[in-house]
């Protein structure tokens, strides 16, 4: 990068783009000032409701003693928030790489606008996973394997649409859920704090997801679409199966309790069931379908030719108007 080169840099002039930087800085918030670090977080409190948790509303897991439920649900947060404070790493990582290789004014603003973000989300499960006191489970494998894939990219639209537009509408369904499950008041203020940037960097994804798809053919917005459309259709639909019910034996394991896991696996596959029922239905659609739908990639000349036109998920995910307002 040379002097010259940022001389005059052009603005794209995005409305959305240059409002949501705004933003960043209107809505922004002090990791000092606005969270209270001096409240303490118990080893005997459950941090969030039990049903947050892989299993938590199956009988089978209510039945079992109050200690067995605490620990459980307790490995359970801290995993999640353990793979969160890497994960922000991972993103501020994104951005710098964003700020460094887009030419356009308002992109580079939000990208470093969300690079302090990230940082800040960092730090606050940091600190709260100190005060939490317990040596959190690694994180696992698949998870480790995509944040390296998106650690190793350099295209500036690989880097966009894997991060704001795809992670961060996933993150958006896991916050909501850590949010209204939220029991310790330390927990919930910094879910809701993170959540309110999340959701300015996701709409960022989707806004330039959304003109990078109107600058582009009708065939490289499909192909560009398919790459994505699988992978958000097997995720919208991913649910506690076998692999989480592994992580439920091995935390019983730890502190001695039995439990019948088929039983369990069992009870959990009805409420799966039911989920999925209601995203066909549109009751619930989860934030990247919707992401999808307004970066465009949901439109019917796309479906035809991705094949899911007739997917009961993607049929009701175009049926309702889309109402709130991004990065809102
Ligand atoms: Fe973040
Ligand atoms: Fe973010």
């Amino acid at each position: 990068m040379r002097t010259r080169e940022l001389l005059n840099l052009e603005n794209t002039g995005h409305q959305g783009i240059n409002a949501l930087f705004a933003k960043a800085h209107s809505a922004d918030w002090d990791i000092e000032r606005d969270v209270d670090w001096s409240l303490s977080v118990d080893s005997e409190e459950p941090l969030v409701e039990y049903e947050w948790g892989a299993f938590g509303r199956t009988p089978t897991f209510q039945a079992l003693p109050e200690h067995a439920k605490n620990y459980v649900t307790r490995r359970g947060l801290g995993r999640m928030l353990n793979i969160l404070q890497v994960g922000e790493s991972v993103a501020q990582d994104v951005c710098a790489k964003i700020a460094l290789s887009v030419r356009q004014e308002d992109y580079r603003n939000h990208a470093v606008a969300q690079a302090m973000d990230e940082a800040r989300h960092h730090l606050a499960y940091r600190r709260f996973l100190d005060k939490m006191n317990e040596q959190p489970e690694d994180i696992d494998f698949g998870t480790e394997m995509m944040f390296d894939d998106l650690l190793s990219q350099t295209d500036p639209l690989r880097l966009i649409a894997t991060e704001q537009f795809f992670l961060e509408s996933l993150a958006m369904n896991l916050f909501e859920s850590i949010q209204k499950h939220a029991r310790n008041p330390l927990l919930r203020t910094i879910i809701t704090l993170i959540t309110r940037d999340e959701s300015r960097h996701m709409g960022f994804g989707v806004l330039y997801i959304a003109e990078w798809m109107k600058t582009h053919s009708l065939d490289a917005q499909i192909d560009f679409a398919r790459q994505w459309l699988g992978q958000i259709l097997m995720i919208v639909t991913d649910r506690p199966g076998p692999l989480m019910l592994s992580r439920m034996t091995q935390r019983l394991q730890e502190i001695g309790v039995d439990y019948d896991a088929a039983q369990m696996l069992h009870e959990q596959q009805s409420i799966n069931a039911a989920e999925i029922a209601d995203m066909k239905s549109g009751q619930k659609v989860p934030h990247l379908l919707k992401s999808a739908r307004r970066a465009g990639l949901l439109k019917p000349e796309i479906l035809e030719a991705v094949g899911i036109a007739d997917h009961p998920i993607v049929k009701a995910a175009i049926r309702e108007p889309v109402t709130e307002a991004l990065g809102a």
